[in-house]
């Protein structure tokens, strides 16, 4: 397993071809995802090893990945923290009770994850099972900044008003929710290596939100004690969006490779991040839904500003939209094989 390619694009080692997978590689776009949908609920899926564990195998049948990724949410250690919340159809996840004080946080429980997130743990050893070393599988969690978000607004937000209003106007209680969050995360990413994932990634998909200057005082340390607790375990990714501005930060806080999205071009990324890192990305989702030409296009234009350095892993700049057509996601990803074999 410590020879597949996308475990040695992680740690900068040459590899015969780029290694490739997706955010999102399991959902929506796929019929037999949403075939069980039809049955299930996403919660249902995410709580039911037997189920996460064929969800997570279904776009390793049917598209030439590297990696397999864990299938669960961001979401789930909320609930045993005292935020319960469910999935409400065509808007996205809704607390019941978003964090609205200080008061709220002091409330917040600690938890086992081995106890209340057994059954995630119990379906990293089903998947690794049936994966037989295939591919390697990721696990992940989300980055202090994020989950504080969905805790706050209680659901996606575009501003991030109330997260940034409960940041400014009371930084002690924001510290205090952020290290809560940095240590279940911590913990839990450690029960997810014990159960066998060959990588984690750590999401922290809205923090582009934050200066420069905010996410060093209000992020930064958190995210930090997560990779931290990890260090040396198991390659690490560190992903966000819209973090351009702030990758010296980014890397400060951790991560073996850190994500790129679409907004920036991968080798001034790379520069940016520094080359004792690998990078991961960074084509836009929206190419996937087509002309497939122009996906193609895009896609050779990433392979010659990366020139084949290792320590590139392609992936989108985010995940995979529910509308894309499976085939482009098939071609794509063996474009990437072929145009990317070494000696071409
Ligand atoms: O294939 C994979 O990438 C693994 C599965 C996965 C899911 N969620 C399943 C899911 C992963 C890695 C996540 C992470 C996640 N969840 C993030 C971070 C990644 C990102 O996109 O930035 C976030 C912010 C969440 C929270 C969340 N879950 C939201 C905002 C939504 C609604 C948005 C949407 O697309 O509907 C979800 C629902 C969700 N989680 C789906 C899937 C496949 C949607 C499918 C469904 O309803 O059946």
């Amino acid at each position: 397993m410590t020879e597949s390619r996308f475990l040695k694009a992680c740690r900068r080692e040459p590899v015969d071809v780029t290694p490739v997978w997706f955010m999102r590689q399991a959902g929506r776009y796929m019929s037999e995802y949403r075939a069980l949908r039809e049955r299930y609920s996403l919660l249902d899926i995410c709580r039911a090893p037997d189920l996460a564990t064929e969800v997570t195998l279904q776009p390793v049948r049917r598209i030439e990945v590297d990696a397999a990724i864990l299938f669960s949410d961001l979401l789930l250690p909320l609930e045993p923290m005292g935020l319960p919340f469910d999935f409400i159809k065509g808007e996205g996840p809704q607390l019941e009770r978003p964090i609205s004080s200080p008061g709220d946080i002091d409330a917040l429980r600690d938890f086992d994850p081995r106890v209340a997130l057994a059954h995630v743990l119990e379906a990293i050893t089903l998947i690794q099972r049936e994966l037989a070393g295939r591919v390697p599988l990721i696990g992940f969690a989300g980055a202090p900044f994020t989950l504080a978000s969905y805790a706050i607004e209680g659901g996606h937000s575009n501003n991030f008003a109330r997260t940034k209003s409960l940041m400014y106007g009371h930084p002690d209680a924001w510290h205090r929710l952020c290290s809560r969050l940095a240590m279940v995360v911590a913990d839990y990413l450690g029960a997810q290596i014990d159960a066998g994932v060959d990588a984690v990634q750590v999401f922290d998909s809205w923090v582009g939100a934050l200066s420069p200057a905010d996410y060093r005082e209000f992020a930064l340390p958190h995210t930090q004690r997560i990779f931290d607790a990890v260090k040396g375990r198991v390659p690490t990714i560190h992903f966000g969006t819209g973090t351009s501005t702030i990758f010296p930060e980014l890397r400060e806080a951790g991560g073996d490779v850190i994500g790129v999205d679409w907004r920036i071009p991968i080798d001034l990324a790379w520069e940016r991040i520094g080359s004792d890192r690998a990078v991961q990305g960074n084509l836009d989702p929206t190419l996937l839904l087509g002309p497939t030409a122009r996906m193609l296009t895009e896609t050779s234009d990433i392979l010659d500003r990366v020139g084949g350095r290792p320590g590139h892993i392609f992936n989108l700049g985010h995940g995979i939209l529910p509308s894309t057509p499976l085939e482009h996601v098939q071609m794509l990803a063996q474009y990437v094989h072929s145009a990317s074999r070494r000696g071409r």
